[in-house]
């Protein structure tokens, strides 16, 4: 999950869907066991944002139900105008009816004070509410809400049936309010030898980011021997990438140690897909995002050329032989090069041709990172 923009706005993921799932099957067997047996209950969805809760909860209650809907309206932007509209009413006769309503979230009370209007004169037997949120700071009536999803923090939130505006509503979690991004990262990407750290290391004066090279990074930990060097060494050795939770881990802390930076050139990370997601999410916890992908593109031969050079100088020992060299461009081919198609999918790839003088090389990168 990433931070989403909705006009304006910029939200951070804040739960997911399998926690929704959980929480609305969890009422479902709440509302259940506290009915009559036999009781066949009217479900009353508040349109327009129950409309996702109202399907999945109603899926998921066991027992013959019918199923009405509301259509009221409190909210412009991200605060509530406390004036609540109606625009679809109800039809059906509820004498002597069980009515339960379905609401996404109760925040100051106003709609729920209209609901309680609403249904007041229409005889019914009972009267319940079951909301999947809710927002104590802020609730101001003495009204019963017989079902509660999640107590949440007062701020505005979306997805899941929720809108700023309009928008947001089809995303199949909920996320929160968040600041603008502050932080320019970037995934600098290309086979071994491609001229990453290079180029990286020009960059980050240029835009006065903090290079993570992870290649360093376990250089570093296997020098002073730390347990994570230890283990990534052994991997290394044999021409094998480290496995993914080592890196992660790492990585993570790399990035900890330097909250305050203005961003981030990530080199050699991530290398494979589920790398990819957990930067996301770890990033997006924070209210940040990667930026783009700049990816070097250079034709494999040169880079065995390149790299058997550099391990004469180096002392790095997996560029001195070639089978270790051709080893780790098999593990790129099959799993790094799947991360291009991961980046283009979030209309966050940039490919530059990698073939040149270094600072033409650079000139190109410029040309990107100066957009992103
Ligand atoms: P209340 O009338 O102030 O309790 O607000 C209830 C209605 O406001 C809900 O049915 C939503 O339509 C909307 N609302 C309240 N809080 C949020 C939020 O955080 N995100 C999106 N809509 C919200």
């Amino acid at each position: 999950m990433k931070i989403i923009k909705l006009h304006d706005l910029y939200f951070k993921p804040f739960i997911n869907k399998e926690e929704i799932s959980t929480i609305v099957k969890r009422l479902a067997l709440q509302v259940k066991n506290d009915l009559p047996k036999d009781e066949i209950p009217i479900f009353v969805g508040i349109l327009n944002g129950c409309f996702l809760f109202a399907a999945d909860f109603i899926r998921e209650f066991k027992g013959n139900c019918e199923v009405s809907f509301v259509k009221l309206a409190s909210y412009e932007g991200t605060s509530t105008t406390e004036e609540v509209k109606h625009l679809v009413g109800i039809n059906e006769d509820l004498t002597g009816r069980t009515v339960i309503i379905l609401e996404d979230i109760i925040d100051t009370g106003a709609t729920l004070q209209e609901i309680y209007n609403i249904f007041r004169d229409k005889n019914v037997k009972t009267l319940k509410v079951a909301s999947l949120f809710f927002k104590p700071d802020v609730f101001k009536k003495e009204l019963p809400i017989n079902y509660i999803g999640k107590s949440i923090e007062d701020k505005f939130i979306v997805g899941y049936g929720l809108d700023y505006n309009k928008l947001g509503r089809n995303y199949p979690a909920i996320y929160q309010l968040t600041t603008q991004p502050k932080m320019k990262n970037i995934v600098l990407f290309g086979p071994p030898g491609a001229g990453k750290g290079t180029q990286a290391t020009l960059l980050k004066e240029k835009y006065n980011l903090l290079h993570i090279s992870t290649g360093d990074v376990f250089r570093f930990n296997i020098k002073n021997e730390t347990a994570l060097g230890k283990l990534a060494k052994s991997f290394m050795d044999k021409g094998d990438l480290v496995p993914d939770e080592v890196t992660i881990n790492m990585l993570k802390a790399e990035v900890e140690k330097n909250a305050d930076a203005n961003g981030f050139i990530f080199d050699g990370f991530p290398r494979t897909e589920s790398q990819a997601i957990a930067l996301d999410e770890f990033l997006a916890e924070k209210g940040e995002q990667i930026n783009g992908m700049v990816a070097l593109e250079v034709p494999e031969d040169l880079l065995v050329g390149r790299l058997l050079e550099r391990g004469k100088t180096s002392g790095r020992t997996d560029d001195t032989d070639e089978g270790k060299i051709r080893n780790r461009f098999n593990e790129y081919n099959t799993k790094t090069a799947i991360l291009k198609d991961f980046y283009q999918a979030q209309g966050n790839y940039y490919g530059i041709n990698g073939v040149g003088n270094i600072n033409e090389i650079t000139t190109r990168l410029s040309e990107v990172f100066d957009t992103l």
